[in-house]
């Protein structure tokens, strides 16, 4: 049987199909210089025994070594560009549960459903798997400085992997336009954090020209390191599962670097045999920050529309140019995949609903299931489907939509008022046991 050993050659290859030029691993690029695609990481070599692949990332679990312990770097073989893995910067992220939530099927109009929290990593959200891998090249590249622009989990991520690594952060956000924990994390991870009138659209320019003239090393999701530690969310999910592959992924989508990620990890582990089918790719964008799904209803041809001014409350996903539309366009169709969107209402009940199945996530993650009961109402995803939602960030990520929802003060963008459907609010008592009691019979 052959051993899991690594002898790939690692290459950044340039995504456009008419392009593919290929760079050496360790070049400072984030898009194609001969054609501007978007570039993404390639291996080349002997290709691993699956079975054995297996046996052993499941061995892993039970290894107290950093690398192991690490749901990322547990399956490093699926994503070979280190030469040397003292350069890795871990906090043990990854590991996040699979979680069973009939309250969540019901409410989506399933038999069954299941989450894959991403929400229980160190920041707190699905950055921390792309973030371990983005950092760790950093460190290899020899950079003093890293950057990102951020609606708010990415810069959390960032400034906390970069701390741990001895690196200067520099985080660049939407003035007001973040959850104010996220902007706390930030701060306390010891980040230089700058705020600009600009939404996050105009800051991903300006920080473009900034990084290549401060010779800053950017760690936003085009960067291609990024998306190769994102993709091991897959990895690990199907692990989770005895390699059992699920009929549907839904997602969130903003920047469309995690789909990017889902699909490539998907059709590499179809490749190398650990998985016979590819599951359908669902991705789902909030109404007021949709060009995804409203060129996808276009037939994904012609021109790609930005929304110029996005807006959600779903602050995450708050996104009108996502760079990654070209990767997320070919990976929702090669899956066989949709896109669709939901709105603030429908985002802010579904999000009640999985605090209720004692779970909770950010908003932007509620999509997900948003998304899901339309489709199963309209049919697109059977209610018998074996269906994975993935939550993208942890429910104390945006503690004040919470209380607004359930106090009944929380506002669209656009002024209107979003019904506290499940809402549940606190009730003030006199300190008095009799009037109590009385009020709990
Ligand atoms: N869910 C959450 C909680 C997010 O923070 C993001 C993106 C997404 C979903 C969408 O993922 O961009 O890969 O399609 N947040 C980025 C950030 C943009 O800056 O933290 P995507």
């Amino acid at each position: 049987m052959a051993l899991a050993t690594q002898t790939a050659l690692a290459e950044l290859v340039c995504f456009n199909q008419e392009c593919r030029t290929r760079y050496a691993i360790t070049e400072v690029l984030y898009n194609c210089p001969k054609c501007g695609g978007l570039l993404e990481a390639g291996y080349s070599g002997d290709a691993l025994n699956p079975d054995v692949l297996k046996r052993m990332f499941l061995e892993r679990r039970m290894s107290n070594a950093p690398l192991d312990q690490s749901g990322v770097w547990r399956y490093r073989e699926l994503f070979p560009f280190l030469e040397d893995y003292s350069d890795v910067v871990t906090l043990r992220e990854g590991n996040t549960p699979l979680l069973h939530a009939p309250i969540a099927a019901k409410y989506g109009g399933l038999d069954s459903l299941v989450f894959k929290h991403q929400g229980f990593n160190p920041t707190g959200s699905f950055k921390d798997n792309g973030m371990t891998a983005g950092a760790s090249q950093a460190k290899r590249l020899g950079m003093k400085r890293v950057a990102c622009v951020s609606t708010g989990n990415t810069s959390a991520s960032m400034a906390a992997y970069a701390a741990a690594a001895g690196m200067e952060a520099l985080i660049f956000l939407p003035n007001g336009k973040i959850a104010f924990s996220k902007l706390a994390q930030a701060l306390e991870y010891g980040a230089k954090t700058l705020q600009v009138e600009a939404n996050f659209d105009q800051i991903l320019a300006l920080i473009r020209v900034l990084a290549e003239r401060l010779g800053i090393y950017l760690l936003n999701s085009m960067n291609p390191f990024r998306v190769e530690g994102q993709k091991t969310i897959m990895f690990e999910m199907l692990d989770q599962r005895d390699w059992r592959v699920p009929d549907w992924v839904v997602l969130p989508g903003g920047n469309l670097g995690n789909v990017s990620a889902f699909g490539k990890g998907l059709r590499e582990a179809k490749v190398a045999g650990l998985i016979d089918k590819l599951p359908r790719l669902a991705v789902i964008q909030a109404e007021g920050s949709a060009p995804f799904e409203e060129y996808w209803k276009r037939g994904g041809a012609g021109e790609f529309h930005a929304v110029e001014k996005p807006e959600t409350l779903a602050t995450a996903i708050r996104i009108g140019d996502p760079v990654s539309w070209p990767k997320a366009l070919h990976e929702v169709r090669t899956s066989g995949g949709t896109v669709e969107k939901v709105s603030e209402q429908e985002i802010a009940d579904a999000k009640a609903q999985i605090g209720l199945a004692g779970i909770g996530c950010e908003p932007a993650s509620a999509a997900t299931l948003a998304g899901i009961k339309k489709m199963v109402a309209r049919g697109t995803i059977d209610r018998g489907a074996d269906v994975v939602a993935v939550l993208t960030g942890n429910v104390m990520k945006d503690p004040d939509y919470i209380y607004k929802y359930h106090t009944g003060q929380l506002e669209a963008p656009d002024g209107s008022k979003i019904a506290s459907t499940f809402g549940n609010q606190a009730m003030v008592v006199p300190n008095d046991a009799n009037k109590i009691a009385e009020l709990l019979r």
